[in-house]
């Protein structure tokens, strides 16, 4: 029989296509835009060979062991994998005192998606940095009384200082795009010197201090590991320059969200932007929403149509070719 799928969301057509067109898996689908209830979602991966799931599934020891010794390939739509438990995925079990190694296989898909990130990433942070969204409530709700001289000022990206914390493929992608911004200067703080990227941007290595005390613009474009787990706490903020702007568009538990809203309605620090939240989506009523000085977006940096395209094709070959005993296009090495 051919090895048997669940696949977690109704996938982009692109990806759908890909396993139809195999011949290769039989496949079963949650055909709807929102997430597979959790007990639904153990109901399906009974005895599945390989699952196919996005970033609003947990997967932990709960749901591996009610997959089953079948399960042989997970790959996730998605860069991020702070949704998997990666020390499950690859855990030795002992069963019947037997050693049985889940060696589960993982697929994710980074590169496809780095260049709408670094694109919605300088839009949100032109946005918070020249108020546009307060700016088109003002025009819209009355408050455009007449030009005026110190109106809806903010903060501009020439002779700046642009930090960024964690530097991978998308935080040079950005870097890229803010340079003919004229930025003056790119630092970045990492767990250790990223020299080879570094050097593409011309970005100096700093402590998370020199990165919190020099940044005009900082960019959150780290994982979410337990290192950088509320990182971006009070501590990070009471260094930073009053009139600095925070950009995260990386995953929501890098900050303190308390910290950020003290930080904001102080006057702390200028702006922030925000694409990932805590929790998400984030409740209407969070004190947040409030703040003029705060953009808060629905999760969309990798939401173009190529990209999200792009990513659920990936996915479906990873998860193929994971099926097959064959290298993904893009594994994760646990
Ligand atoms: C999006 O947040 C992703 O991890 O792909
Ligand atoms: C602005 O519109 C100016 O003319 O200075």
């Amino acid at each position: 029989a051919l090895p048997k799928v669940y696949v977690t969301r109704r996938i982009p057509p692109d990806g759908l296509d890909i396993l139809r067109k195999s011949g290769q898996v039989q496949f079963e689908l949650w055909d709807s835009d929102d997430p597979v209830p959790r007990v639904e979602l153990l109901n399906k991966v009974k005895g599945c060979d390989g699952i196919l799931c996005v970033l609003t599934e947990k997967i932990d020891a709960q749901l591996l062991d009610v997959a089953g010794p079948n399960l042989k390939v997970l790959s996730t739509m998605s860069v991020g994998y702070d949704h998997l438990s990666l020390e499950e995925l690859k855990k030795s079990l002992l069963i019947w005192a037997c050693i049985f190694c889940r060696g589960i296989r993982v697929g994710y898909t980074p590169e496809v998606l780095t260049d709408a990130v670094a694109e919605l990433t300088v839009a949100l942070l032109l946005a918070t940095s020249r108020r546009l969204i307060e700016a088109t409530h003002e025009a819209k709700t009355g408050g455009w009384g007449t030009w005026r001289t110190m109106w809806l000022c903010g903060h501009e990206l020439a002779n700046s200082t642009v930090g960024i914390l964690g530097l991978g493929r998308i935080g040079v992608a950005i870097a890229e795009r803010l340079k003919p911004f004229k930025v003056k200067k790119f630092i970045y703080t990492d767990v250790e010197p990223r020299t080879e990227l570094a050097n593409m941007i011309n970005a100096e290595y700093v402590s998370l201090d020199e990165l919190a005390k020099q940044s005009d613009f900082l960019a959150i474009c780290c994982a979410l590991t337990p290192e950088t787990h509320g990182i971006c706490n009070w501590n990070l903020f009471s260094k930073m320059k009053k009139n600095a702007i925070f950009i995260n568009t990386s995953r929501g538990g890098v900050v303190n969200q308390e910290d950020l809203y003290e930080a904001l309605s102080t006057g702390l620090i200028a702006g922030a932007g925000l694409d990932v939240t805590t929790p998400e989506p984030l409740p209407t009523h969070h004190p947040l929403y409030t703040l003029k000085n705060c953009v808060i977006l629905p999760h969309i940096a990798s939401a173009s149509y190529t990209t999200r395209n792009a990513m659920s094709a990936l996915a479906a070959n990873n998860l193929l070719a994971g099926l097959r005993g064959e290298a993904m296009p893009k594994e994760l090495k646990l």
